[in-house]
């Protein structure tokens, strides 16, 4: 931060310039319309007298366009799916570390310098956002950026490979089997076999989507490998899990400042109420009164406990930083099994990750002025 920095030793008498951030939103996965909405929500909150804000836009394929900043047409809402429209001018981002400014290109004239950003909040969720690919471009411009790095993104998104580490640090997580796009092609009735090993209902998912997308509760064999086929629609390579009954419990983490350890939320509760199998894609956007989000959940404070310590403790071992969402049913027999972590969580007001920030005294606004003094203060590459 310090080309913001008034205490710098080149400063002058010049008002020091707000930091200028980058709200980056929409991208390639099928999650784009949730992370539009996101962006709505950010926009209209983030302090202006703090920030300047650069809305970009990632179009549906790739584009990186300059948007307007319009919150309003950015909502989701069952009449309207949100979309960034890739026909404004494009973006570029520098394509070194010493040239910091980013560009804007026109059609029919060269690129003009748009200047330099101070961070950038990558509001995008699922593949190609984030799961490290963005953060790897980000690090490449050294340009700081709001949440979890390179690995930590990727490995989260995965759904098998953040089972594989939360297994390696002693946490508590489901029976599952991963089927590979090679297993499939080679034998789908072994894979299926092997399916049949956890019992059932079992839950077939994508192993890297999010915003439950491509997700089915399967509770019989002959459904089986059609829920396969449709999460191999959003990826190749899928996972499946012994169905778990219990209530899903949810936490907030934010990484702590100057080295300290993480901060744990509130404990927050969703339960679907009516109509749905599961917190489905539906349940999460479109039918908001089909599902209770309560925070503080109704669990005794030593199962709250529970879920805060596991939440910290996944935030440690994926190495995540910024923030995080972490996901985890609290079974009959009163365990806590983790479920996933969400490191770019749903982030509209109305989303579990700011209402359980809420709920322990951070409201809106200071959470994303939190989260971009977080990313302000980071040191970038590895450093
Ligand atoms: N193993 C499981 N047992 C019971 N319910 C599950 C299981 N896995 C997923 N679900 C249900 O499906 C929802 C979405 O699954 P999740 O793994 O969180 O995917 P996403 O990353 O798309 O949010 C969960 O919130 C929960 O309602
Ligand atoms: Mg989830």
């Amino acid at each position: 931060m310090s080309d913001t920095d008034s205490s710098s030793p080149h400063a002058t008498d010049a008002p020091p310039r707000k930091p200028r951030v980058a709200i980056v939103f929409g991208g390639r996965s099928s999650e784009h319309a949730v992370s539009c909405a996101t962006a709505a929500g950010v926009m209209q909150a983030i302090d202006r007298d703090v920030y300047d804000i650069l809305p970009i836009g990632i179009a549906k394929d790739g584009r990186w366009v300059l948007a307007s900043g319009d919150s309003g047409a950015l909502e989701l809402s069952p009449g309207h799916v949100p979309e960034v429209d890739g026909s404004g001018a494009g973006v570029l981002i520098p394509l070194s570390t010493t040239e910091r400014s980013l560009s804007i290109l026109e059609p029919g004239a060269p690129p003009r310098a748009l200047g330099e950003v101070d961070v950038v909040f990558p509001l995008l969720h699922g593949p190609f956002g984030e799961d490290g690919t963005i953060q790897g471009l980000l690090e490449l411009a050294d340009i700081r950026y709001v949440g979890s790095g390179v690995l930590a993104s990727a490995v989260m998104m995965d759904k098998h490979y953040m089972k594989v580490v939360f297994a390696g640090h002693g946490l508590a997580i489901g029976p599952y089997v991963v089927i590979t796009d090679r297993d499939w092609q080679r034998d789908p009735v072994a894979s299926m076999d092997a399916v049949a090993s956890l019992g059932w209902p079992v839950f077939v998912k994508p192993a890297r989507a999010g915003s439950s997308m491509g997700i089915t509760k399967v509770s019989e064999p002959a459904a089986l490998q059609a829920a396969i086929e449709f999460a191999r629609e959003h990826d190749p390579k899928v996972i499946v899990e012994a169905g778990i009954v219990g209530r899903e419990l949810e936490c907030g983490v934010l990484e702590g400042r100057d080295g300290a350890a993480a901060r744990t939320s509130e404990v927050g509760e969703i339960e679907v109420v009516r109509g749905h199998d599961f917190y489905d894609f539906e349940a999460k956007y479109l039918a908001e009164s089909d599902v209770e989000l309560s925070c503080p959940a109704k669990v005794p404070d030593h199962v709250a406990d529970e879920v805060r310590r596991v939440a910290a403790a996944a935030f440690d071992a994926a190495g995540c930083e910024g923030l995080a969402r972490v996901d985890c049913f609290y079974t009959e027999h009163g365990d806590v099994i983790l479920n996933e972590i969400n490191t770019m969580p749903g982030f509209t007001p109305q989303s579990m990750f700011p209402r359980v920030w809420a709920a322990t005294g951070l409201d809106y606004r200071e959470l994303i002025n939190e989260l971009i003094q977080l990313a302000l203060a980071r040191r970038t590459g590895l450093r």
